[in-house]
């Protein structure tokens, strides 16, 4: 990476003020139900505190739509931060403003705040400036560690980074630099599997990686799409009807570039969306008016491990169907399996596919699972993402 990071820092005496993605599920009781993205932020913080620095730790969490929301304040966070750092974070009420400068000065090396939610003012996701700027006074460099909320342009992951000297934590370093080798230099065979509903999302992504992989393998409600495109009936299922150009595009240009890329031969198809309805395994062929796809079939599910058990580097993105209704989970279980089975390089790009895996209690089989969902997605589209770019240069 060409940005610099807390490596090139001396931190002796001081403030490091450190963006994080702490953006985790709460429950009713507003308990912390999923600590991944907190303890993916432990090396860097834990690097500050043993370098003589003090840490004043920001996030967002949740949409709370530019207002105070009780329900998204930090507190539950830093409970359980304190208890994997072992050792006290205190918080505040606030993000900015004289109690949060107040707050930062008085820390010593070692101690570690966690400021109030960052979208709790509605100059965050403007990237304002006068934002920007007061972050700036709580802390002497600026450190983003923050991978998930990297493609967000807003002031503590983009303008603050203007106004005092701006590095790269250890887990923003290391997600560039996993996804970075998979896509500029991969062992080949190349594979990237592609699922979830829409595929207007991921046009972008597509083109991107037609350039790059040996073969793409394409699942979920976005294949109906492309199967569409293909003159295939497809019942009831979700289609974009103003993608199906763009689906015929991308084929014509996987077929040109010489990239295998591979579509579901058959299917479940359900005569309802519910978990209950009444399912058959059909051809692609043969999917019958009123009904609808909701999950890869068998014989895809085996064409589809077979491409993967012999590649040597593989991203996966998006479930293969609905996996959230047991009926029509077995196809993205089925690419889990294929991948926890693989001695390639397994690559999870976020959300729902990383959900999948951590179900199956898959996840210490595969080489790297992403913090980021939406900022591993740019980075499959090829973008620059806004909180990288604003570091300082090597
Ligand atoms: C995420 O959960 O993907 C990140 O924290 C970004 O959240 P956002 O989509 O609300 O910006």
């Amino acid at each position: 990476m060409n940005k610099k990071t807390i490596r090139d820092v001396d931190w002796n005496g001081k403030r490091a003020l450190v963006r994080v993605d702490f953006n985790v599920p709460l429950n009713d009781a507003l308990e912390v139900t999923d600590d991944t993205r907190i303890r993916a932020a432990l090396p860097t913080i834990q690097y500050l505190l043993d370098h003589g620095a003090s840490v004043v730790l920001m996030s967002h969490l949740g949409r709370p739509k530019k207002k105070v929301v009780d329900t998204l304040r930090m507190t539950p966070v830093a409970k359980r931060l304190q208890e994997l750092l072992d050792r006290p974070v205190k918080t505040i009420g606030t993000t900015v403003g004289d109690a949060a400068e107040q707050a930062a000065q008085a820390l010593q090396p070692g101690d570690v705040l966690l400021l109030e939610n960052t979208r709790f003012d509605p100059r965050e996701e403007a990237n304002d400036e006068t934002m920007s700027r007061q972050l700036a006074e709580l802390g002497d460099v600026y450190v983003n560690d923050a991978f998930g909320a990297a493609h967000r342009a807003h002031a503590s992951t983009e303008g603050v980074a203007r106004f005092m000297p701006a590095v790269a934590g250890l887990l923003l370093e290391r997600e560039l630099a996993v996804l970075g080798a998979a896509l500029d230099n991969p062992e080949r065979p190349f594979v990237t599997i592609i699922g979830g509903a829409k595929i207007s999302d991921k046009i972008g992504v597509i083109e991107n990686l037609l350039g790059k992989v040996d073969a793409l393998l394409i699942g979920g409600g976005m294949a109906n799409t492309f199967l569409l495109a293909q003159n295939k009936g497809v019942g009831d299922s979700l289609v974009e009807a103003d993608s199906v150009a763009e689906a015929r595009r991308l084929l014509d240009q996987a077929q040109g570039r010489g990239v295998d890329l591979v579509l579901p031969s058959d299917v479940v198809v359900a005569d309802a969306f519910s978990a209950e309805a009444n399912t058959q395994i059909v051809s692609v062929d043969d999917v019958p008016d009123g009904w609808r796809i909701l999950d890869i079939g068998p014989e895809t599910r085996q064409t589809f491990a077979q491409v993967i058990g012999g590649a040597k580097t593989v991203i996966w993105n998006g479930p293969m169907g609905v996996f959230e209704l047991e009926p029509f989970a077995a196809g993205t279980r089925a690419v889990a399996k294929a991948l926890a089975d693989s001695s390639a390089t397994t690559i999870i790009g976020g959300g729902d596919s990383v959900a999948a895996i951590e179900q199956m209690g898959l996840a210490d089989k595969m080489s790297h699972i992403s913090t980021g969902g939406g900022a591993s997605l740019e980075l499959l589209e090829g973008k620059v993402l806004p909180g990288v770019a604003a570091l300082n240069p090597r």
